[in-house]
Order: structure tokens, then C-alpha cells, then sequence
């Protein structure tokens, strides 16, 4: 239905409006959907507002912002350990598009240096004030950052390159490459072949060539634009500069169903 309404507008110019009068039919829907859930995290960290979890989410249930955002960084955690990672060792960390911070409040405890940018300014408020043990900042749709070279060893992205055109993908890896430091890493989640059923004839052709489908790059930035990436388009081109140390398909849980890049900026 999305794609279909989405399709109808752009050819006139209209997408934007429309981004904005059916995410509000969806929020309506999304609220009603959430009536009853009311669940505490446990972790003395507030909830955000019904509307950031919409905006993140697609949701406005606690529950799954909390189970979901348990499952993302456990994946995280278990990817890292895989390779001998160890995510206090690595601090300073970054949390690239980290959201109304699903993922970066389960390192409230962690005693490292922690933080978290969004292109979204009212996530950051609210994360600036909900989440006080971590720093944040609102950056660009574009880069750079206002982080030093080599600040970085550990840096992730999750559902944020699912988001972008090819373009923007790439001037924002090469962002992700100056901010880390020699040895860091970077884990970026993408949709993957098994989106293969939602693309239509020409998406699925380009897509099994190898090349990255981008729908409605216009709005890159916001959940509207949507990316897939096939395994050849993350190894030929979103991971140019870095070493791959692994890749996993359907292997970023916590997200509706993403495959996970672990990449290391080369000593
Ligand atoms: C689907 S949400 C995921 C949020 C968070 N990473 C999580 O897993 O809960 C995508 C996020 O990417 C952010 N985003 C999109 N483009 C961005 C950009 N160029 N720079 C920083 N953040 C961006 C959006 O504002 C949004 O918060």
C-alpha cells in the first residue's frame, strides 16, 4: 500500500506531503494498536513519547521498542565476541542513527565513553535528556561529523544505510572510516535477499546483478526511503577501505529481518 500510494505521488512532487499526511494515518493506527502497553524497561531509563517510537519504529509499543532493542544488541554483542571483540575495549562508541536509543540505553551500564547521532533533532533532544549517560549530537543528512579523526573504535548503524541513497551511502562510509581509529570497527545491518519477494520484476533483476535498489531516494533520511543490498553490492562497494571480517546474512535481529556487515578499518 505504501509503495503503491508513494508511487502514485511522485511523479508530481508530491511525495513529501504524502510522507506526512499517511505517516499520521499509520501513527493513528499504530497508537490504537498499542492500547494496553504500557510495560516499564526495568533499566531506570525513562520510555519515549508514543511519537519518537512511531518515528523510529513504525510502532508506538514499548514492549517491542524494549524486546527489539534486547535482541539488536545482543546480536551486536554476540557478532563482536564472535571476532574477539570486546565492546569496553573498544570505547570510545558511536551509535550512527541511534533513534529514540533502542540500542545505545542497554550501555547504561557499561562505565565507557558512549555516544549517539541522529540526523533527527527531536530523537537527540529526547535522548539528550532521557539518556544522560551517553553524549549526543544532531548531525547533517550529509557529513561530516564533529567527531575527531581515529576517535572511534567501535561504530554501528543499525536500519541507517537501509535508509539511504547510494550516493549519500557512500560519502557517509567514508565518514565512518575517518572517525575510526586504525584496528576499529564498524557493523552496519541492510535489507537483504530476503526482501527478495517484496521487489517487483526490474527491483529483482538489478538486485540479483548486484546492484543496491533504492525507492524513494528523495527522502533519504526519513524510513520512507528504503534500500536492499545484495552480499556483492556490500563486498564491491559499502565496505570500499574496509576489511570484511564478516558478514551474516539475516544476522542483525532485532530489526525486521536484516542481514549484518562487521567491517575493520585497516592498521
Ligand atoms: C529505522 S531508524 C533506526 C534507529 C536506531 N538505529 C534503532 O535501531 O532503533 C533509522 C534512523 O536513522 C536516522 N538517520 C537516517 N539518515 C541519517 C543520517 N544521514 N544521519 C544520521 N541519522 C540518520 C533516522 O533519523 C532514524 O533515527
Amino acid at each position: 500500500m505504501r509503495a503503491l500510494v508513494a508511487r502514485l505521488a511522485e511523479p508530481f512532487g508530491l511525495l513529501p506531503l504524502l510522507v506526512w499526511l499517511y505517516g499520521n494515518l499509520l501513527y493513528g493506527r499504530a497508537r490504537l494498536r498499542a492500547v494496553g502497553s504500557d510495560r516499564e524497561p526495568g533499566d531506570g531509563l525513562p520510555v519515549p513519547p508514543p511519537r519518537l517510537l512511531f518515528l523510529v519504529t513504525n510502532e508506538c509499543d514499548p514492549d517491542w521498542y524494549f524486546e527489539s532493542g534486547a535482541a539488536a544488541s545482543s546480536s551486536l554483542l554476540e557478532l563482536l565476541r564472535r571476532h574477539d571483540v570486546d565492546i569496553a575495549v573498544a570505547a570510545p562508541i558511536l551509535d550512527f542513527g541511534c533513534g529514540c536509543g533502542r540500542v545505545i540505553r542497554r550501555w547504561h551500564e557499561l562505565g565507557v565513553e558512549v555516544h549517539g547521532t541522529d540526523v533527527n533533532p527531536k530523537l537527540v533532544e529526547w535522548c539528550s535528556k532521557g539518556l544522560p549517560f551517553a553524549r549526543f549530537a544532531v548531525n547533517g543528512l550529509e557529513p561530516p561529523l564533529a567527531y575527531e579523526d581515529g576517535k572511534f573504535g567501535l561504530v554501528y548503524a543499525f536500519s541507517v544505510f537501509t535508509h539511504m541513497p547510494v550516493e549519500l551511502e557512500a560519502a557517509w562510509m567514508k565518514e565512518m572510516w575517518r572517525i575510526l581509529r586504525p584496528g576499529g570497527h564498524l557493523v552496519v545491518s541492510t535489507h537483504g535477499e530476503a526482501y527478495l519477494h517484496r521487489l517487483n520484476e526490474p527491483e529483482r533483476v538489478s538486485f540479483l546483478a548486484g546492484h543496491t535498489v533504492v525507492r524513494r531516494g528523495a527522502v533519504a533520511g526519513s524510513n520512507w526511503c528504503t534500500t536492499f543490498h545484495p552480499e556483492q553490492a556490500i563486498r564491491q562497494r559499502l565496505a570500499r577501505g574496509f576489511e570484511i571480517v564478516d558478514f551474516v546474512r539475516e544476522g542483525a535481529k532485532g530489526n525486521p529481518v536484516q542481514d549484518v556487515t562487521l567491517l575493520r578499518k585497516p592498521v
